[in-house]
């Protein structure tokens, strides 16, 4: 969902926004542009592809420039308009005076834009963008003031924007302003920073003032002012972000993506912290603003999510539906905003994204408020729009996470969730007490176990070796692991672009058995000591009297499982409840070590990003 960057200040202008871009590139890598100004002239510089292609270019060029003083910059992910240097941002008014770069969807461009071919305005582009450069130079005409103009012409604006903007004749001014769309302003000494997320300006500054939907921010070097969008100033209160900037590198690890998955023991030792810590003690989930009679009375949920969160959402209907039995409904955010629903203001509505600006999500949650229901989000965001809007908020401290896929934000999602589980449950009363002891006291086992995965990846390597040049996979399996099948053929598919689905073991039989033979390898999780063990097993051998070959994730010790698969995959033993925590790990570096090995880009898997701020 493109990410933008503005710089006014004493450093490298180029370097800073290079950086910043850098740090965004999980937001797009459909094309990179900047715009710079250089001793009173727009210099503009764009490329197809990745940052790297830009900056490449910059370094040829980097002869061309004086000393620019400020600058604007921006990475796409397409949506109106291919991805082609005509298409890239920054887009420029007819005269060129005037830079602008933008995140979002501007719903009403048609018009805007014939209005402004009316006027004489010279179109180059087919994104909704160039339209917004028309219009503020238009506005910019009749006032002479960028500020003015910015905030003249956002009022026409409908859908959802992000956007910075420089004009030739103020030199060393960026205005940014937003609707439904992340932008933030870095505060600095001598210098000063817009941008679409915090990794882009944690290099050089921790403290960050969050800007609000219709609020217009202009910054010199020197100078912060935020203003509603009649210009009247706001006063917005200066947060200092908790991380350092070490939470950007890889640490030594090849990509990201790996970094992260090995991060999980550590992740869920912090989710839990404060949380669980004796497990004769109930579970401290303070984050749940529901009186406890309220929540005694439950009798509905509904959990609205996308890609990974929806599965994320899949464990935790299961597990409250089993441990405090309330009827949970999980729906796409996508579905769930364009039909008529039954939420309404007994319903405990979860929003659940690791990012906390999906726009799905955002409208979804939106209208659920509308319809007075109490709305929890789980995020790995508490800085964000999403987490903003809650009644409730649980964050859930993974860290940054910089792979597009998502890998600890899960884990953290899952262990969330079987806290709120946990606690709705002891607030129903219906779990029996040794049972729920049990529970939490596995719960704290989990790391270990984890770290007992990630020790040895030697088997998951050698398989993923072994079923690279595979087209297709099916992932099956039953009950609570069956979110997990969904979200393991899901990694595989995003960072590899292998065909894989997630099925209902026992829906195998009823169409997708047709497709079986020896290129349809069926990765099956089996889980022995629960409702699912055996059944599975016999859905295994029906894909293996196909031809299928099959793969097994268990941690079952049976020997007898060596022949009936071609690759067994061993975790350590776990309760079947609870094991979608740990069965998800292995999964996760299947599909990282498959997608290594045919050298994907595994850390931005092409057409993706991390953060989709569109509907
Ligand atoms: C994008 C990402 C996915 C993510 C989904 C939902 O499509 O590529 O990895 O699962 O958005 O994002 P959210 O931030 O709401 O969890």
């Amino acid at each position: 969902m493109c990410g933008i960057v503005g710089y006014v200040g004493h450093r490298d202008v180029v370097s800073v926004l290079f950086s910043g871009l850098t740090n965004l590139e999980y937001r797009g890598y459909d094309s990179a542009g900047i715009a710079l100004n250089d001793k009173g002239d727009i210099k503009i510089y764009k490329t197809l592809g990745k940052l790297i292609n830009l900056k490449n270019e910059l370094t040829e060029r980097k002869s061309e420039l004086i000393q620019p003083t400020s600058g604007i910059g921006h990475i796409r992910w397409a949506t109106h308009g291919s991805p082609s240097l005509i298409n890239a941002h920054p887009h420029t008014c007819t005269c060129g005076k005037l830079v602008v770069v933008h995140n979002g969807i501007i719903e009403n461009y048609k018009e805007l834009r014939e209005e402004l071919i009316n006027k004489g305005c010279n179109f180059r582009s087919q994104t909704d963008t160039e339209t917004i450069a028309h219009l503020i130079a238009d506005e910019y005409s009749k006032t002479k003031k960028l500020e003015e103009a910015v905030r003249n012409s956002v009022k026409k604006l409908q859908g959802a924007y992000a956007i910075c903007v420089m004009h030739k004749d103020e030199p060393d001014v960026v205005v940014g302003a937003r609707k439904h769309a992340p932008m933030l302003v870095g505060v600095g000494e001598g210098e000063n920073f817009i941008a679409s997320d915090t990794p882009a300006i944690i290099e050089y500054t921790k403290k960050t003032i969050y800007l609000d939907d219709n609020e217009v921010a202009v910054i010199t070097k020197d100078k912060i002012k935020i203003t509603d969008i009649n210009g009247n100033e706001v006063v917005k209160k200066v947060e200092i972000l908790p991380w350092e900037p070490i939470a950007l590198s890889k640490l030594g690890y090849k990509h990201f993506m790996l970094k992260e998955i090995h991060e999980q023991p550590d992740v869920i030792r912090n989710v839990l912290n404060g949380k669980l810590y004796d497990i004769d003690a109930p579970i401290a989930l303070n984050e749940v603003k529901i009186d406890k009679d309220t929540l005694k009375k439950l009798i509905k949920i509904e959990i609205i999510a996308c890609g990974t969160s929806l599965h994320a959402a899949l464990v935790g209907k299961y597990i409250i539906e089993d441990f405090a039995g309330i009827s949970v409904e999980v729906e796409a955010s996508s579905e769930y905003i364009y039909r008529k629903t039954t939420t309404d203001s007994s319903t405990l509505v979860i929003g659940v994204s690791q990012s906390g600006e999906t726009a799905d999500t955002i409208t979804a949650i939106k209208q659920a408020k509308e319809k007075n229901a109490h709305v929890l989000i789980i995020t790995n965001r508490p800085d964000s729009n999403m987490a903003r809007l809650a009644d409730s908020l649980i964050p859930v401290n993974a860290g940054i996470e910089v792979s597009v896929a998502a890998t600890k934000s899960y884990t953290a999602q899952l262990i969330s969730f079987y806290l709120l589980a946990i606690h709705l449950a002891e607030i129903k009363g219906g779990l029996d007490k040794s049972y729920l002891k049990n529970l939490k006291h596995e719960l704290i086992q989990l790391p270990t176990k984890i770290e007992e995965v990630l020790s040895n990846t030697s088997a998951i390597q050698e398989c993923a070796r072994k079923f690279s040049s595979f087209k297709n996979f099916i992932y099956i399996a039953r009950g609570v692991n069956l979110a997990t099948a969904f979200e393991g053929a899901l990694k595989l598919k995003e960072i590899s672009y292998i065909n894989a689905t997630g099925y209902a073991a026992g829906e195998l039989k009823h169409g997708p058995i047709a497709m079986l033979d020896e290129t349809m390898p069926v990765l099956s999780i089996l889980i022995p000591g629960g409702i699912s063990y055996e059944k599975i097993l016999s859905n295994c051998e029906e894909a293996k009297a196909r031809n299928a070959k099959l793969i097994a994730l268990t941690s079952s010790t049976d020997s007898n499982l060596d022949s009936l698969f071609d690759v067994v995959l061993r975790i350590p033993p776990v309760s079947e409840i609870l094991s979608p925590a740990i069965t998800c790990v292995p999964l996760q570096l299947l599909a990282y070590y498959i997608a290594e090995f045919l050298g994907k880009d595994v850390d931005q898997p092409r057409n993706l990003a991390k953060s989709v701020t569109v509907e």
